[in-house]
């Protein structure tokens, strides 16, 4: 669904985020003019477009990062939105000069309830997924004799939280195993379906795995809680910022994210929907001054002092994407993971983790390179070839992980495919 775009936001972005290049770049101003007056987003889809929305970010033109899994890269008017509020407040600590800053949060809030395509009213700020997903683990009302359903591949944060407080409130947690390659959708919807049991009080699970992208059915698992009376909480780390994610459709009750990861946000902010339905079932984790404005915020985000420049930011990062177009973003990320997972494929020897069944993944791919020293390789990749990896260490599914986002490029792909080819020739 695409968002509006108008003169008056361009030129917000132009005076207030001050990224000039967004106006010099003759292919954005050419795609500009077609949008201009319209209500789509900026809708380009050709490479020089996708090489214009590159010039919006500082890295190098010829550093390929592929590792928005983990953290992202934030764009020109993000970085520009950031200084300029922290410089502000450096330069002019006062109560007068911070109070200009006082309606910022709200705004963000706003900003991110658009985007999820939910209230204000349900919009929690947070710190990041973590602390979001924690929020939810420790703020519900859960004892002895209650279940709790997660996924085994779930991050720390939504699964050893959960078994660690199951020791000290009495719960008792179901995990359901995860299992190489990704089975299906209908698959994990019947593990949760057996799984439920008149003691379960919530399900939960990754919407994309971070591992190696498995992606699951959140609106159906969503559905499923709801007709059976349970809860449900998505971890969205993955997939705020990536897929064209509407919680007004997928309907869960609590859904987490974080800014630095697939958003491009500043880092060290996140959020945490809490659908109004559980409003009165959850329990903040902290008391203390500086609540939010509307709904939940009010009683949940006494966090006291936040910085306003890192919100500001946050919100420029929302609103760059959605000028890009969102769907877009989404298609773009997912058809380069599609090319690594062929390009990868086509090499004798390198064993992808990730699913090739295009509606079964999305922008993270893994892959063990043959008898290749994975950490080593990655080195590699990262000294000699310019390409940036993550490594996956352990025997699960171990390798390298490579997550492109839409500022990354086919080139960049096809560098990485290459150089592993070539490593694996000469047995680096
Ligand atoms: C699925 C998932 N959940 C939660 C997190 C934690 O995110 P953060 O470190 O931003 O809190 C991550 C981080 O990689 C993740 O992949």
């Amino acid at each position: 669904m695409a968002a509006s775009v108008s003169r008056r936001d361009f030129a917000r972005l132009f005076a207030v985020g001050g990224s000039a290049a967004l106006f010099t770049d003759p292919v954005w101003a050419r795609e500009y003019g077609q949008a201009n007056g319209s209500s789509a987003a900026i809708g380009g889809t050709g490479e020089a477009f996708w090489k214009s929305v590159r010039a919006q970010f500082v890295m190098p033109p010829d550093l390929g990062v592929l590792n928005a899994a983990n953290l992202c890269p934030a764009s020109r008017p993000v970085l520009e939105a950031l200084k300029r509020e922290s410089d502000s407040v450096d330069r002019d600590p006062s109560a007068q000069n911070r109070a200009r800053l006082g309606g910022e949060k709200e705004n963000l809030r706003k900003t991110l309830a658009a985007f999820l395509r939910v209230t204000p009213e349900e919009i929690v700020i947070t710190r990041n997924t973590s602390e979001a997903n924690n929020m939810v683990s420790s703020g519900l009302d859960l004892k002895a004799g209650d279940e709790v359903i997660v996924f085994q591949d779930n991050h720390p944060s939504n699964l050893t939280a959960w078994n660690e407080k199951a020791k000290r409130f009495g719960f008792t947690v179901v995990t359901i195993p995860q299992v190489n390659p990704h089975p299906g959708m209908e698959y994990y919807l019947d593990a949760y379906r057996k799984a439920i049991t008149s003691k379960t009080r919530i399900l939960t699970f990754t919407h994309l795995s971070s591992s190696v992208g498995d992606l699951f059915p959140a609106k159906e698992l969503c559905a499923l809680a709801r007709q059976r009376g349970v809860m449900s909480l998505v971890d969205g780390a993955q997939s705020f910022g990536l897929l064209d994610v509407n919680l007004a459709d997928m309907s869960p009750d609590f859904y987490t994210g974080s800014a630095h990861k697939w958003p491009c946000g500043a880092r060290e902010c996140g959020v945490l929907y809490i659908n109004t339905r559980q409003h009165k079932n959850i329990w903040p984790s902290i008391y203390s001054a500086y609540p939010g404005a509307v709904g939940i915020s009010q009683t949940f985000e006494s966090f006291g002092q936040r910085d306003e420049a890192t919100m500001i930011a946050f919100r420029e990062a929302l609103e760059f994407q959605t000028k890009v177009g969102r769907p877009a973003i989404e298609k773009r990320s997912r058809d380069l993971a599609n090319q690594l997972i062929a390009g990868l494929s086509r090499l004798p020897d390198v064993k992808v983790w990730t699913s090739p069944n295009p509606a079964l993944n999305a922008a993270v791919v893994s892959f063990q390179p043959g008898a290749l020293n994975a950490q080593k390789l990655g080195a590699l990749l990262y000294q000699n070839d310019k390409i940036g990896t993550a490594g996956r260490g352990g025997g699960d599914r171990g390798g390298l992980r490579a997550s492109p986002h839409f500022y990354n490029t086919p080139e960049e792909i096809e560098r990485l495919v290459g150089a592993v080819a070539k490593y694996l020739r000469s047995g680096a």
